[in-house]
């Protein structure tokens, strides 16, 4: 059993959606559901743009791919971070080229520096090898490595020494002199930790080993401080940090959110099927591991409420301590443990919050399960934004 998917230390936080309307969306669209409230997507840009300022907002957009999400935050002047051809589409789709797009990733396609030139994205190099691969003339950025310890899951940690991604501090130089023979034009560097960062100190320090690269690089245009924003994260005190670090070498800053952006937007709706005792108290819910990854994959924590019932009253002793347990056929499939519920009942809501970010994105058709629809809230209706799979959709490409 582990402690860590303990929901006790974290603050409930669902998306902000009355209740009446979640019984709506439930029953209009079926469960799992995932329901996203544009008022809170638009709050978390706003913070973001208070927050940073002038610097220019690069949306990761695996954290949520859906197009209304995307034209969404593109309407509001943000642009895009790509790592697959799919995603350069995406982004192609919702009118994003140009200035507004960055292609990035550790493995890059020949159809993702093709779209991407086609585009004039500007490409993050991840290794000296890319140099004659990317289009002639390419702007580029270089990903560094600072090659620190993190305070994330290690699955999520991306700048630690043994993580494949960047180059060393010590190859900037060289390969920043490379990309100008070769013809490309480097705009600068680019760093990006991990995802679901806990201490502000670690990007203190990711921007400070950029800093000290500044006497061999001399000055530039941009520095990326690229994203993985806890959800509390001191978004101020982060941007002061990243700001300091740009000014070191005359550049413009840019940065890459995706969780941040879309996380507490977005609440999986789900149902009880059940209730049963084993060695532990399970409820048993029409969502699991296909329609949320995180907790299995990185021991996420999501905030677990149920929807239009009383207050939970731990107190008053009608509350008991749940495992929020999936149907699949996995022993990993629990979403959340100890999760203090008031006597479940077949069919009761439950609300799964900060779900918006790689939740939906990270859902999967694994036992042909069809992935969930979508809904958007307007503050007074709804609007499907995907419609739930259906078994022949997951079967369609199969002979
Ligand atoms: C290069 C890059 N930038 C930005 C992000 C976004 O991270 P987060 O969603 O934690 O903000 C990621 C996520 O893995 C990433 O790999």
């Amino acid at each position: 059993m582990s402690a860590s998917l303990s929901p006790a230390a974290r603050t409930p936080s669902v998306a902000r959606i009355p209740a009446a309307a979640l019984h709506d969306a439930a029953g209009r669209f079926g469960t799992p559901l995932y329901v996203y409230n544009a008022a809170e997507l638009d709050a978390a840009v706003a913070r973001v743009q208070a927050a940073f300022g002038d610097a220019r907002v690069y949306y990761a957009m695996k954290a949520n791919p859906n197009l209304s999400v995307l034209r969404r935050l593109f309407a509001a002047g943000v642009g895009f971070e790509c790592v697959s051809p799919g995603e350069i589409a995406r982004a192609e789709h919702v009118g994003a080229a140009g200035d507004a797009l960055l292609v990035n990733g550790p493995a890059k396609s020949d159809a993702e520096y093709a779209a991407g030139g086609r585009l004039g994205a500007t490409f993050i190099v991840d290794r000296a090898g890319e140099a004659p691969l990317l289009p002639p003339g390419s702007r580029v950025l270089v990903r560094v490595n600072p090659a620190l310890a993190v305070s994330t899951h290690d699955h999520l940690a991306t700048g630690a020494a043994n993580s494949k991604f960047g180059v060393t501090p010590e190859q900037v130089p060289p390969l920043l002199d490379a990309l100008r023979a070769a013809g490309h034009t480097p705009l600068g560097l680019h760093v990006h930790i991990g995802s679901a960062i806990r201490d502000a100190h670690d990007f203190t320090a990711a921007f400070g080993r950029l800093a000290e690269l500044r006497p061999h690089t001399g000055p530039l245009a941009v520095l990326d401080a690229g994203g993985g924003w806890g959800l509390d994260a001191d978004l101020p005190g982060i941007a002061r940090e990243a700001w300091a670090a740009a000014h070191a070498f005359g550049a413009q800053l840019w940065v890459e959110p995706g969780r941040y952006l879309v996380a507490r937007a977005g609440t999986l709706l789900t149902r009880v099927v059940g209730t049963k005792r084993t060695g532990r108290d399970f409820c048993l819910v029409d969502a699991g591991m296909t329609e949320l990854m995180r907790p299995m994959l990185y021991g996420a924590v999501h905030p677990v409420t149920a929807v239009g019932k009383a207050a939970v009253d731990e107190a008053a002793g009608e509350v008991g301590l749940w495992d929020l347990a999936g149907p699949a056929c996995e022993s990993g499939d629990v979403l959340a443990r100890d999760v203090p519920l008031p006597a479940p009942q077949r069919g009761d809501l439950l609300a799964i919050g900060e779900a918006g970010a790689y939740g939906a994105a990270m859902s999967s058709s694994y036992l042909t399960r069809s992935r969930p629809a979508e809904a958007l809230w307007d503050g007074s209706d709804w609007t499907l934004i995907r419609r739930r799979e259906t078994p022949q959709d997951v079967w369609a490409m199969e002979l």
